[in-house]
């Protein structure tokens, strides 16, 4: 069977480090070790229409993630390169899907849980976010999704989901595998928790060394210990823990120069990124375009798949 690997992130702000380490950096990885892997890239804006609102806002973050993608190293030759809204398969098969699931199912969707415990009043949008991500997957015939460990429920029901509509109209859906790298599977933030937009506790995977340096000064460090676990954490995806031990019991008890060694060693990784981000940002017309072709190519596979679908539930009369 043909390997297709398919993944994305929300245009809901500035990627950090976490989402980089957790997921995109093996979109990279991959890119280049699976080369006869058929590979898609998302922004999924139609799953950040539920938190951002704003039409200024939403068009910025949609391109500021094709810049992030195009300078992580995902390229274009090898991998589409698309947005969600590009391909209206999708809301349509989140729909189909609707109809084959029931509230209870997804009332245990983690997401769903979180924000009922904050006592907000759901968004029937944010209710649905598994149907539609279960689409973006099944859509693609998709056999691998490379995401961090927060992701792995939605992957299960997009797996329930393909074997429930199997069931119901025949064979159709490929069941898709997460791939979530252990080591990083949850990459802690300043305060040691998970680092996360909504926690303010991240390193901007674009960020200049002043905010590199404020971020890294701001990592919570406790004095039980010789070596400060929060920054150490954070340095192992930076260098060889081999290196880090002979460093922090050089440095025991130093935290400032345990911090003063994070600061150059993520500003030297960052910089390269950040330059490269800025070439591409020179020219808007040329990532446009990139979005577009991609788009294009993304269409051509959904479109095929959501016609065989239609095919099987039964509209499909002409
Ligand atoms: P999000 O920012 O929630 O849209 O996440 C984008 C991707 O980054 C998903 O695959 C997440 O699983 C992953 N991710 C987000 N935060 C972290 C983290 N702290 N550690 C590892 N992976 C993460
Ligand atoms: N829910 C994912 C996140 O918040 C983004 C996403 C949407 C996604 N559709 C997807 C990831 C399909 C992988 C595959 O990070």
């Amino acid at each position: 069977m043909k390997k297709v690997l398919l993944s994305g992130i929300q245009p809901t702000g500035r990627p950090h480090i976490g989402n980089y380490f957790g997921a995109m950096k093996q979109w990279v990885d991959l890119q280049t070790s699976q080369p006869d892997t058929e590979k898609f890239f998302m922004i999924a804006d139609y799953h950040a229409l539920n938190f951002i609102q704003n039409n200024e806002e939403l068009k910025q973050n949609i391109l500021d993630v094709v810049l992030d993608y195009l300078a992580i190293g995902l390229d274009p030759k090898q991998s589409a390169i698309f947005k969600q809204s590009d391909v209206s398969a999708h809301t349509e098969l989140a729909w189909i899907f609707d109809t084959i699931t029931t509230m209870p199912y997804l009332m245990r969707a983690h997401a769903f849980k979180d924000a009922e415990v904050k006592n907000k009043e759901i968004g029937v949008g944010t209710f649905n976010y598994p149907m539609l991500m279960s689409a973006d997957i099944l859509l693609y015939d998709t056999t691998v999704v490379p995401v961090g460990q927060d992701q792995k429920q939605h992957i299960e029901y997009a797996r329930d989901t393909a074997e429930k509509f199997n069931r119901i109209f025949g064979e159709t859906f490929v069941l898709p595998e997460a791939l979530i790298m252990k080591e990083v599977a949850v990459v802690p933030g300043t305060d040691g928790q998970k680092m996360s937009k909504s926690y303010g506790n991240t390193i901007p995977l674009f960020a200049t060394d002043e905010e590199i340096r404020k971020a890294v000064m701001s990592i919570v460090t406790d004095s039980s210990g010789s070596i400060p676990k929060n920054v150490y954490e954070i340095h192992k995806l930076f260098r060889s823990t081999t290196e880090l031990d002979v460093l922090y019991k050089e440095k025991s008890g130093k935290y400032k120069d345990l911090k003063d060694a994070l600061i150059a060693d993520i500003s030297a990784f960052i910089k390269p990124l950040r330059e490269r981000r800025e070439e591409f940002a020179k020219n808007k017309d040329a990532v446009l375009a990139i979005l577009k072709a991609g788009g294009e190519k993304a269409k051509a596979k959904a479109q095929a798949k959501i016609e065989v679908v239609r095919e099987k539930i039964g509209v499909r009369l002409y």
